[in-house]
């Protein structure tokens, strides 16, 4: 099929990539020239294994190309993907401002395109925006009607990142909420080379499958964190008890890692958004809510047992092991590493990092404030106290600690509390 992905962030070159691998003709449309370049020279500009390697291979079958001419792209394909961002408005609501601006494009290429077309939501989307917002300013655009000149879907994505690809090509389902059977149908069709296991549905249901599913992910490690903060009072190591429920088949032991808090592109700004959603509809979600309190208290356990060693932490010299939200990737989007350098930094502590991957996204927010060091080990040496915050594999090996009051915010090491080792649940 002849497909345009509009947006080249996570979410759409990995689907772009993904959709060219298994055999279609796929153009990347982005407003960053840079971005654009970087594809066409089989760069990826995210760092996501496996992506490309995908790429490359694409391009040298002519089957992914990338502009920033969204018209030509759209008037040279069939299927459009809508894969922009919707970040957070302040009060955590989503902000539709760039699916505003692609369908208003769309539509208006639209209005001069003869044969059908059918655009398809991959952006995260609050219940209801795929039609009454994207659908709705397509028309009025275009002059033309949903279902009988263009077809209009929904299909979430389920990524992790840093398994993304994988992920892509090997899915547990893929859900595509359809205006009409049209649409689903060639939706179906495109998606039945990557699983049998496709659940087709409309398309406000699609939406409210991506936002149950992060919310129940987010819940489940809020719920993780706040049955390990109590086994932490009582002196029990929550990774035991853990073995024992997630036994359970109806609980599963997936999600059920404590430590200090969830981060990432997704879950809270997901979570945050179906919030919003619900109060402005009148209903408080109540459970909802107290997953993001868990999560955003989890951070500060970290300095409440900081203080239980050290007393007050001015001018105490403390080193953070990891900055990225989770191993396997740059990215410190919501990092609990973030808001502990914050409070260290306001109690005056003196403050060493290190990650493999994240640290010059950290120094771009932090900048002089603290230290960074260019190897773990130089990272160790610079303090007594070091707190693990991402379980990268290379902090493992608890020979590098040897005399260090370790503070693991991750499970990091496989330690039970003793006089030098403290976990945060455990
Ligand atoms: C998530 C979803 O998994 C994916 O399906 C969705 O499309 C996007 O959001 P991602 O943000 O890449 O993916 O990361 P994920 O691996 O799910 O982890 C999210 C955060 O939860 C990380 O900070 C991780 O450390 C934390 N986490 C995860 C826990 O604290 N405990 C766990 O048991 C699992």
């Amino acid at each position: 099929m002849k497909i345009s992905v509009i947006g080249s962030g996570y979410a759409g070159l990995v689907n772009a990539a993904g959709f060219a691998h298994i055999g279609n003709q796929v153009t990347c449309v982005d407003i960053d020239p840079k971005k654009i370049d970087q594809i066409n020279n089989g760069i990826s500009p995210i760092f996501e294994e496996g992506l490309e390697d995908i790429l490359k291979d694409s391009l040298k079958k002519g089957n992914i190309k990338a502009t920033t001419d969204i018209k030509t792209a759209i008037e040279q394909t069939d299927l459009t993907f809508i894969a922009v961002g919707t970040p957070s408005n302040e009060d955590g609501s989503i902000n539709l401002k760039f699916i505003k601006t692609v369908s208003k494009d769309i539509g208006n290429i639209l209005k001069n395109k003869d044969s059908y077309h059918l655009i398809i939501v991959k952006s995260t989307v609050v219940p209801g925006t795929t039609e009454d917002t994207v659908g709705t300013i397509i028309e009025q655009t275009s002059g033309k009607k949903r279902g009988r000149d263009f077809g209009l879907a929904m299909s979430p994505e389920f990524l992790r990142e840093g398994k993304a690809m994988e992920d892509y090509l090997k899915p547990d389902r893929v859900v595509i909420g359809a205006h009409d059977k049209k649409s689903a149908d060639i939706l179906c069709e495109l998606n039945k080379p990557l699983t049998g296991n496709i659940i087709t549905t409309g398309i406000k249901t699609a939406e409210m499958i991506k936002y149950t599913s992060n919310a129940f992910l987010a819940t489940k490690i809020s719920f993780t964190n706040e049955i390990g903060n109590i086994c932490k009072k009582l002196g029990i190591d929550v990774y035991d008890v853990i073995k024992g429920v997630g036994a359970d088949f109806r609980i599963s032991p997936y999600f059920l890692n404590a430590g200090c808090g969830f981060g990432g592109s997704c879950f809270p700004k997901d979570v945050k958004a179906l919030i919003a959603k619900s109060r402005q509809l009148g209903y408080t979600p109540t459970l909802l809510e107290s997953a993001i309190t868990v999560n955003k208290n989890q951070p500060k356990k970290m300095i409440d047992l900081a203080k239980k060693h050290l007393g007050e932490l001015k001018d105490k010299k403390i080193t953070l092991l990891g900055l990225a939200f989770k191993p396997g990737t740059d990215d410190i989007r919501e990092a609990p590493a973030i808001t502990i350098i914050e409070d260290l930094i306001k109690a005056g502590a003196i403050v060493t990092v290190y990650d493999p991957e994240a640290q010059d996204n950290i120094k771009a927010i932090f900048k002089d404030k603290i230290s960074y060091a260019q190897a773990k080990e130089e990272a160790i040496a610079s303090s007594g106290t070091i707190m693990l915050l991402t379980e990268w594999d290379e902090f493992r090996d608890e020979t590098l600690y040897e005399g260090k009051l370790i503070i693991d915010g991750r499970k990091t090491l496989n330690k039970k509390t003793q006089a030098d080792y403290e976990g945060i649940c455990w």
